[in-house]
């Protein structure tokens, strides 16, 4: 029966990690994401069943692809307050309950428009429909969205509670396992993983000389910069193990596909127009840098070992999968992670706020641009999700809001 096509075990998944997530563009962010999923889900029915309509009964129920184009988005969820967190995954959970909404009522459309020629009758397309709206309805729920209240800025503590965010990264990432209809078949899952690195905070604002301590240097460096860099080396060694440990069973389903960072940036990463921002530029520009050469290093690893192959297959080297313990036709073995460095454009967020609250202390040509009303961060989130969704930009690129249509 159709229940076996849109069995929700088939579906990709993405999970995002996501720091700083509690307000402000990390929860922008995270609720964008859940949304654009779960759209691209909603959308999907309709397609496959114009599809359906086309066809004869029997090779409906014989389908039993997996959908290609959609997938299912789970989310963990960092910052210090816990009743930020909490707010962020109502969001999510909400936005998933509208695309619900809106995939039955896409759903009664279609079934309305069918063309009378079909081949397929009304009670078996009726079926058919409901099958679809309950099974393809496969938005994010409680266990998709785990929250985790930690301080990123207390480096003492920073490796413990990243062990804890990998584990629950795993637990997301191999919990698609678990659904299978039938765990004796083997179907290969691609999972994306997603580290949003967004957490930031401004530090002091003012003429740089006027700094006004050694402990307020060292804890906004601590944040911006120490914490954020070793976040996405224990993340990308997460995504590397993975690999490797793919290597030594060959047999694993689950596919780490594509494995992105994504960098918080900003226009002052690049600039050094902008004055009064002094710590807050530097830690934007040293997490750019950063980034830019952990994606760098990535492609020259792949180019690499790429090849290396070619010269090996041009030798008529035959390398027996036996001895290299893995499967070297799977591209996701060796797949690069990309970065990306994602300036938001300003943003009309709490942060913002203290900018303004400080204003006395700006540079006076800098003053003006923070009396404006300034972007909407969900605007900014959704260009972001779209550029992550498509994986088409340059690993280690810098791209500004502004550069997106
Ligand atoms: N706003 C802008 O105009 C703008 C422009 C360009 C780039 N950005 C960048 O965008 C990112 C988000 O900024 P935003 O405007 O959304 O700022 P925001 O509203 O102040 O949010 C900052 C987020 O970081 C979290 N955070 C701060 N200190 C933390 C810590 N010690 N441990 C864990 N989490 C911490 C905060 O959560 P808790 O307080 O709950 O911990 C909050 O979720 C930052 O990297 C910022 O530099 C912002």
């Amino acid at each position: 029966m159709p229940t076996s096509i849109s069995s929700p075990a088939c579906l990709p998944v993405v999970v995002f990690l996501i720091t700083g997530a509690s307000k402000g563009l990390g929860r922008a962010i995270a609720t964008v994401a859940s949304r654009y999923y779960a759209q691209q889900q909603k959308q999907q029915p309709t397609l496959r069943h114009n599809t359906y309509i086309n066809s004869s009964y029997s090779s409906l129920s014989s389908s039993s692809s997996c959908l290609s184009s959609t997938k299912q988005a789970r989310f963990v969820l960092v910052a210090r307050s816990s009743k930020g967190l909490q707010e962020t995954k109502n969001e999510i959970l909400s936005t998933s309950t509208i695309a619900e909404a809106e995939e039955v009522e896409a759903n009664k459309k279609a079934a309305l428009s069918v063309d009378s020629n079909s081949t397929i009758t009304f009670p078996i397309m009726n079926t058919l429909m409901s099958s679809t709206t309950t099974t393809l309805t496969t938005t994010a729920n409680e266990d998709d969205v785990i929250c985790r209240t930690m301080d990123l800025s207390d480096l003492d503590r920073l490796d413990d509670n990243i062990d804890i965010l990998v584990d629950d990264v795993d637990r997301l990432v191999y919990g698609c396992d678990n659904n299978g209809d039938d765990q004796n078949q083997r179907h290969d899952m691609d999972v994306d993983v997603v580290f949003v690195n967004n957490a930031g905070s401004l530090g002091h604002l003012g003429p740089t000389i006027s700094s006004p301590s050694l402990m307020d240097m060292r804890q906004t460096i601590d944040l911006n910069i120490t914490s954020s860099l070793w976040l996405s080396v224990r993340f990308a060694q997460y995504v590397k193990q993975q690999q490797q440990e793919q290597k030594r069973r060959p047999r694993k389903i689950i596919n780490i596909s594509n494995a992105t960072i994504v960098n918080i940036s900003s226009l002052l990463a690049i600039s050094d127009d902008i004055l009064s921002m002094g710590i807050y530029s530097t830690g934007k520009a040293a997490r750019e840098r950063y980034h830019t050469i952990i994606g760098k290093e990535e492609i020259k690893r792949i180019k690499k070992k790429d090849d290396e192959s070619y010269n090996n297959s041009n030798n008529n080297i035959i390398i027996r999968e036996e001895e290299e313990g893995q499967n070297n036709k799977n591209n996701s073995n060796t797949a690069a992670i990309k970065t990306l460095n994602y300036a938001p454009g300003p943003l009309e967020t709490d942060m913002a706020k203290e900018i303004r609250k400080k204003a006395d202390e700006l540079d006076v040509d800098l003053k003006p641009h923070f009396q404006k009303k300034l972007l909407d961060s969900y605007d900014s989130a959704m260009k972001l999700i779209r550029v992550i969704d498509k994986n088409e930009f340059d690993s280690g690129s810098h791209i500004d809001f502004y550069d997106l249509p």
